[in-house]
């Protein structure tokens, strides 16, 4: 396993890239980006291995971005584990990887100009994170741009689909402003015991995971109902999470995948159309995200 080299500076990372696609001897090469924050774990490793395979040059990036932090004490104990992600990445294949500062990010402090999640940034996640998914879009433009490769090439960028409403905001962002790159959504990762792998996970309680997996069963519950035919009688799932013991819910809601609009899923009526279901709750001090694709029989 090689640890990747570090790139400080977008003008490195440049660099980096012409030298590593110019090595590939290809006319045409590929270029995979994996946007990351550190404390990466195995959801990650699959992003970096879904990027190596489709590609002749991988490179990560982590930077833990300010912007998309609406409270400072959850930026401040944001985990930065920069070696022990390294050799993450250098076993999944990372070619190279950039990890700025704030200070190479955002000179002179935050941005002026920042890219809009419209609408659609403030449901969900961004109805109890205001201002979260400008944040996100503004640092992903940032990185989409940095990592642009300078030759003739194919360019993929690769997210996580357990962030559901990010992924769909970010194929937004690139569809809407016509830019250069393939947005990838690589599939969720989850533990033996069906808990969908993320970095807060390493802030549960003992105990805490136990409650945490009602989660999942939830989803998996609506999505075997709507496999076999039957209604998915959200208003009564809802009430069964809302009740399970240790978890506080903020929303159980079945969606469009694409668009992320509500679709009809009471008591009298099966799924008509493929549908994601996504949940958020607090478990404990933590705030866990979830999201699993109904497919109607
Ligand atoms: O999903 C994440 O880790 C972050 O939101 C991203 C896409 C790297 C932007 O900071």
């Amino acid at each position: 396993m090689n640890t990747p080299g570090v790139a400080r500076t977008a003008a490195e990372l440049q660099d980096t890239i012409a030298r590593l696609l110019a090595g590939t001897g290809k006319e045409r090469p590929a270029l995979g980006l994996v946007p990351t924050m550190g404390a990466l774990h195995h959801g990650h490793a699959a992003l970096a291995r879904a990027a190596r395979a489709e590609n002749d040059v991988v490179v990560a990036s982590i930077f833990v971005n300010p912007l998309q932090f609406d409270d400072p004490a959850d930026l401040a104990r944001y985990p930065r584990t920069l070696e022990a992600d390294l050799a993450l990445l250098g076993e999944a294949g990372v070619d190279a990887v950039f990890a700025p500062d704030v200070e190479e990010m955002y000179p002179g402090g935050e941005p002026l100009i920042r890219v809009s999640s419209g609408e659609l940034g403030t449901r969900y996640e961004g109805a109890s994170r205001p201002g979260h998914f400008d944040g996100v879009l503004t640092v992903v433009s940032k990185l989409l741009h940095i990592a642009q490769p300078p030759v003739p090439a194919g360019y993929r960028a690769y997210f996580g689909q357990k962030d559901a409403q990010q992924l769909v905001l970010i194929r937004r962002m690139v569809q809407d402003l016509n830019w250069p790159v393939q947005v990838r959504g690589v599939p969720i990762v989850r533990g033996a015991d069906g808990l969908a792998e993320s970095s807060r996970n390493a802030f549960l309680a003992p105990g805490e995971r136990e409650a945490a997996l009602a989660l999942a069963g939830t989803l998996a519950d609506l999505r075997d109902r709507a496999a076999a035919g039957r209604p998915l009688d959200l208003p009564a799932a809802r009430a069964r999470l809302a009740a399970a013991e240790g978890v506080q819910l903020d929303y159980l809601d079945v969606v469009d995948p694409a668009t992320l609009a509500a679709v009809p899923a009471g008591p009298g009526e099966p799924l008509a159309a493929n549908a994601l279901a996504l949940v958020a709750a607090r478990v404990g001090a933590v705030r866990l995200i979830d999201n699993m694709e109904l497919i109607p029989a």
